[in-house]
């Protein structure tokens, strides 16, 4: 077996703080602001916490441990992406290179849409500073705004998406800049910076909200106290709900990173000797914190405070965006705080966004570098060229549903069948025991032995039955197009599935020409602690 080649230092993290500031950073974002106060207040509330912990407990984290140790396991073989990880785990099993192809599919797909989101966040926190909505605030049409903006119409605020592209590639070139500066000087850089600062900003925000008291004296009843009983109210019977279970999984997957090969990624450039039990446990503790105690008091309660209960359902229902680029500037109007307010929610999401997306374009950088010897600038060119073709047939597009269609399958189904790829590997190829002694490689705490048992039956078996829950419930129905009735948007949905196998073919591909260059022995290897 060739030795390992040395990575250079560029590619390596130059701390444990930092790198797991990095992974929190991937961790925490969209998601915790505007996906989880929504998906919770819509589902049961406090009791919507019961399956969200149980899911945490047995599967976010657990995974999140494995990710990482395949992660740091694979980088000490040079390589950072799921192919050469799996690969070498199964012993050189053909198929397995080829399953990794997952780890990088998942995180390039979320990217192509949520670095166009992202350009979102960064024009609204300037639109705040600037007061550009404030006449469709006072018409009370935020949602005509946002359409404008995007591109969905044209109206009085805004002929063509060109404020939206224009941030776009703005904040797409950061993100490869990023990229660029390599991990220690980029994504750790970026971490150290973004991560304090989107904090601060929450706790600003949180501050704010909760000082908020009773605000409209019409209404008495709207105040906080009573946003934050709604909030959290405990509707047990809501857990008889099979759907309650499902989204609350969803949640922890999505929040986490997990089972998608962005933490494989990072972790893989770790030192041999790097803990990585408790560096996952605190990542993950940094992302649950800022999600629910901080996440959660934001957007949902400062809604309930200013429209109350009813009112705040409907917001909840009406889905995240709406909550994030809609309700919100009008809750900011209504405190007379708009320009502060509104910057800050906004820089915030910015922030968690650009932290998180680094983190998605890694695989594909990682892989091309590792498995098909391709420089760093060229590899950032070609995965950036590929960025901006999707993302703009996503801009042309969006208004048929597209974006929802990519996030459907990358955002939602498939880290699913991912993590179950990355738990069965590690349980039934490695074994849990060597799995467990390749973990606990300069580990900083130890793994309660429990946690065996669970990553063996309990996370497979409960990830098996959320994909048949998942296939009767919702996947099915939306496979087979059955509630589209459009036709021009069953040929659009039909052109992005299209493509999105297109870009399937094109990794499985390049995962052949890499096996071709040798990258990928066939002698039988032993997984594990080697
Ligand atoms: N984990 C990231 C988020 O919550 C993707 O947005």
């Amino acid at each position: 077996m060739k030795e390992p080649v040395e990575r250079k230092a560029r590619d390596q993290w130059g701390s444990r703080f930092g790198v797991i500031l990095a992974v929190a950073g991937s961790a925490i974002g969209l998601g915790n602001f505007l996906r989880f106060p929504v998906r919770a207040a819509a589902n049961g509330g406090g009791a919507f916490m019961i399956p969200y912990l149980i899911a945490l407990l047995v599967l976010g984290i657990p995974l999140a441990w494995v990710e990482w140790t395949l992660g740091r396991y694979g980088g000490r073989h040079s390589h950072g992406s799921g192919p050469g990880v799996y690969h070498r785990l199964t012993g050189g099993r053909p198929w397995a290179k080829y399953l990794g192809v997952l780890t990088i599919f998942i995180p390039l797909t979320i990217n192509f849409y949520y670095v166009f989101i992202e350009g979102w966040t960064l024009a609204f926190s300037l639109f705040a500073v600037a007061g550009t909505w404030n006449k469709a605030i006072r018409l009370g049409e935020m949602d005509k705004f946002l359409n404008g903006f995007v591109g969905a119409e044209s109206n009085a605020y805004f002929n063509g998406p060109w404020m939206a592209i224009a941030v776009f590639l703005l904040v797409f070139a950061l993100n490869y800049w990023v990229i660029y500066k390599g991990i220690r000087k980029g994504i750790e850089s970026l971490a150290r910076i973004g991560v304090p600062f989107l904090l601060l900003c929450a706790f600003a925000l949180v501050i704010r909200v909760l000082t908020l008291g009773t605000p409209n004296a019409a209404h008495p009843e709207w105040n906080v106290n009573n946003a934050l009983g709604f909030m959290w109210n405990l509707d047990l019977s809501r857990l008889a709900d099979a759907r309650v279970w499902i989204e609350a999984t969803g949640q922890i997957f999505f929040t986490l990173s997990v089972g998608m090969g962005a933490i494989l990624s990072y972790a893989s450039y770790l030192r041999r000797k790097d803990d990585v039990t408790l560096s996952a446990l605190t990542a993950a503790s940094a992302n649950e914190f800022t999600e629910v105690i901080l996440g959660g008091s934001i957007a949902i309660v400062a809604a309930a405070t200013f429209f109350g209960a009813a009112g705040a359902m409907q917001i909840a229902n009406s889905g995240a965006f709406s909550l994030g680029f809609i309700t919100m500037p009008y809750v900011f109007a209504q405190m007379g705080e708009s320009g502060v307010m509104g910057f800050l929610w906004f820089f915030l999401l910015f922030l968690a966004g650009v932290t998180s997306s680094v983190s998605l374009i890694q695989p594909l950088i990682s892989f091309l570098k590792d498995e098909l010897n391709i420089g760093h600038v060229k590899a950032i060119l070609l995965v950036a060229g590929l960025n901006l073709i999707v993302t703009g047939f996503i801009v042309a597009t969006m208004r048929w549903g597209t974006l929802d269609e990519m996030d459907f399958w990358a955002g939602s189904v498939l880290p699913v069948v991912s993590a179950l790829v990355m738990i069965v590997l590690f349980a039934f190829f490695i074994g849990v025991n060597r799995g467990f002694r390749e973990m606990h490689q300069g580990a900083l705490i130890r793994v309660p032995r429990i946690y065996k048992h669970i990553i063996k039956y309990v996370t497979p078996t409960y990830l098996v039955v959320l994909l048949i829950f998942w296939g009767i419930q919702d996947w099915w129905p939306t496979a087979t197009m059955q509630r589209i009735t459009d036709p021009t948007q069953a040929w659009m949905i039909g052109i992005t599935r299209g493509l999105l196998f297109a870009i399937v073919l094109l990794l499985l591909y390049l995962v052949y020409r890499a096996h071709r260059m040798g990258k990928f022995p066939m002698k039988r290897v032993r997984g594990g602690t080697r």
